[in-house]
C-alpha cells in the first residue's frame, strides 16, 4: 500500500545533482542537440551506468535508447519512464535531464533494495525533442510511434540544408527500420516523465509537485516573405515592396490574435528569423521566420493556425510582396491517464509533498506516447518560470521530490 511507504526506497538527491553536473560538465549553459559529439558524451554516460546496472540496452533507428530491468514476470509489457538529453541553444541544465536522471535513480533505488517489480522497468531516452537541429519537436518519439514516416525524413531539413534522413544516419542510426515496426498500443504498459515545469505556476503558489493534466497541441510554420532587394539609402519608402515590414506586421498581428483567443491560454512566438542578403543597408529580398503556436485544446491551434494564413496571404498582398506558410511540424493536444493524475496526487499527499494539478504549455516525449500506451507527467517548479535559457534553475529539494514521487508512481505501476 502507497500509504506505508518504505523509506529506503528514497531517491539520492546527491547522486542526482552530480549526474546533472557531470552531464553538464558543470556549466549552466548547454548546446547539446541531439547526433552530435556532445550529444553522443551524454549518451556514453549513460551507457557506462546501464552497464554498471546490469540493464538490457537497446538504440533504435532515432537513436532513442531503452535500458530494461527485466520483472518477474517477463510475458507482461514493462513499464517506461525516462525524457530527453538534447537541449535549445543555450539552454538550461535541467530541461530533459531532471527525467532521464530521474528515471536512472529509479532504477539504481530499485536495485539497491534487491526489488525486481513485476513489470519490467525501461529507461528511456528520447532523441531530438528540442527541435534544435530541424525545427521538429519531439522528432524521436515521432518516429517510434508513427506519427513521422522514415520517408517524410527526407523533406525535414537543418539549417545547414542538410535532411533529417542524411543526419540520423550519419550519427549511426537507420531510421528505415520504422517502416517496418513502429510501437503499437500494448507493447508498452505505462510512459511516466518527471520533466520541470518551465512555466510559473508552481513556483508562485509554492507548490513542489505538479500532477500533468494536459499537454498542450502545437504547430509550428515556416513564413517567408520574398520582395524587391534595394538600396536603404536611394529608395523612397513608397517605392519598397520590403518583405520585413511584411514579416514585422504578421508577427505583432499574430499576438493579437493570441492574445484575443477564446481559450485564454493561446500563445504564438517568432523566436527565429532570417533575412537574406541580411545587411544594414540592404533591403532584405527575402526574409523567412518560423511561427510556434500553441493551446491546450486543437481547435484553439487551428483557429491560429487559420489566421496566421490568412494574415500572410493579405500582408503579402498589401505590400506586394510572395508570401507563403508551410507547416513544418505538428503534434495534438493531449489529456494524460486520469488515474495516474490522481495517483500522482494521492502519492504526492502520503509522502507529505505538495501537488496540484497543471497543464503543459511546453510538449513532451510523453504525449506521443500517450497514443500508445499510457501515460503521465510529473512536474517539479522551474524558479521564476525560466527554461529554454541559461537562467533556467529547480531547487535540489524540488527534484528529489519529484524523483520521490517518480519512484512510488513507477513501483506502483510495475506491480499492476
Ligand atoms: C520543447 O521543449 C518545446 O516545448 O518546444
Ligand atoms: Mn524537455
Ligand atoms: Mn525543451
Amino acid at each position: 500500500m502507497i500509504d506505508e511507504v518504505q523509506m529506503e526506497f528514497k531517491a539520492n538527491i546527491d547522486r542526482i545533482m552530480g549526474d546533472i553536473a557531470s552531464i553538464t560538465g558543470g556549466s549552466i549553459t548547454t548546446n547539446r542537440p541531439s547526433y552530435t559529439i556532445a550529444d553522443a558524451v551524454a549518451r556514453n554516460y549513460f551507457f557506462d551506468i546501464f552497464e554498471e546496472l546490469d540493464l538490457s540496452v537497446s538504440v533504435d533507428g532515432a537513436g532513442n535508447i531503452r535500458a530494461a530491468m527485466a520483472g518477474r514476470e517477463p510475458e507482461l509489457a514493462p513499464v517506461l519512464t525516462g525524457s530527453h538529453i538534447d537541449t535549445v541553444k543555450n539552454g538550461g541544465r535541467f530541461d530533459g535531464l531532471v527525467g532521464t536522471v530521474g528515471a536512472l535513480e529509479c532504477v539504481r533505488v530499485f536495485k539497491e533494495n534487491d526489488y525486481i517489480p513485476k513489470r519490467g522497468v525501461e529507461i528511456v531516452i528520447f532523441s531530438e525533442e528540442e527541435a534544435t537541429n530541424f525545427g521538429v519537436t519531439l522528432l524521436g518519439s515521432k518516429l517510434l510511434t508513427g506519427k513521422v514516416t522514415p520517408n517524410e525524413l527526407r523533406e525535414i531539413i537543418s539549417d545547414d540544408g542538410e535532411s533529417a534522413d542524411s543526419v540520423i544516419r550519419n550519427a549511426g542510426f537507420d531510421p528505415g527500420e520504422f517502416n517496418k515496426k513502429i510501437l503499437t498500443q500494448g507493447e508498452v504498459y505505462a510512459m511516466i516523465e518527471t520533466h520541470i515545469e518551465q512555466g510559473p505556476i508552481l513556483d508562485r503558489r509554492g507548490v513542489s509537485i505538479g500532477a500533468v493534466e494536459r499537454i498542450a497541441g502545437m504547430e509550428t510554420y515556416r513564413v517567408v516573405f520574398r520582395g524587391v532587394c534595394g538600396h536603404a539609402g536611394a529608395t523612397a519608402m513608397a517605392d519598397r515592396h520590403d518583405p520585413m515590414i511584411g514579416a514585422a506586421e504578421v508577427i505583432l498581428e499574430m499576438k493579437k490574435v493570441a492574445e484575443n483567443a477564446e481559450s485564454g491560454t493561446a500563445v504564438a512566438t517568432v523566436g527565429k528569423i532570417t533575412a537574406r542578403p541580411g545587411a544594414a543597408n540592404i533591403i532584405a529580398r527575402e526574409v523567412e521566420f518560423n511561427v510556434d503556436i500553441r493551446d491546450a485544446y486543437d481547435s484553439s491551434v487551428t483557429m491560429l493556425a487559420g489566421n496566421l494564413h490568412i494574415l500572410v496571404e493579405r500582408i503579402a498582398q498589401k505590400y506586394g510582396l510572395e508570401g507563403e506558410s508551410i507547416r513544418i511540424a505538428k503534434s495534438q493536444a493531449v489529456a494524460l491517464d486520469r488515474e495516474i493524475v490522481d495517483m500522482i496526487q494521492s502519492v504526492s499527499q502520503s509522502l507529505g509533498i505538495s501537488c496540484m494539478r497543471v497543464n503543459s504549455g511546453a510538449v513532451h516525449d510523453t504525449g506521443m506516447m500517450a497514443g500508445v500506451s499510457r501515460a503521465g507527467m510529473i512536474f517539479v517548479p522551474s524558479i521564476d518560470g525560466a527554461s529554454h535559457c541559461p537562467e533556467e534553475d529547480t531547487k535540489a529539494s524540488d527534484i528529489e521530490n519529484g524523483v520521490n514521487v517518480l519512484i512510488e508512481i513507477i513501483k506502483r505501476l510495475a506491480e499492476e
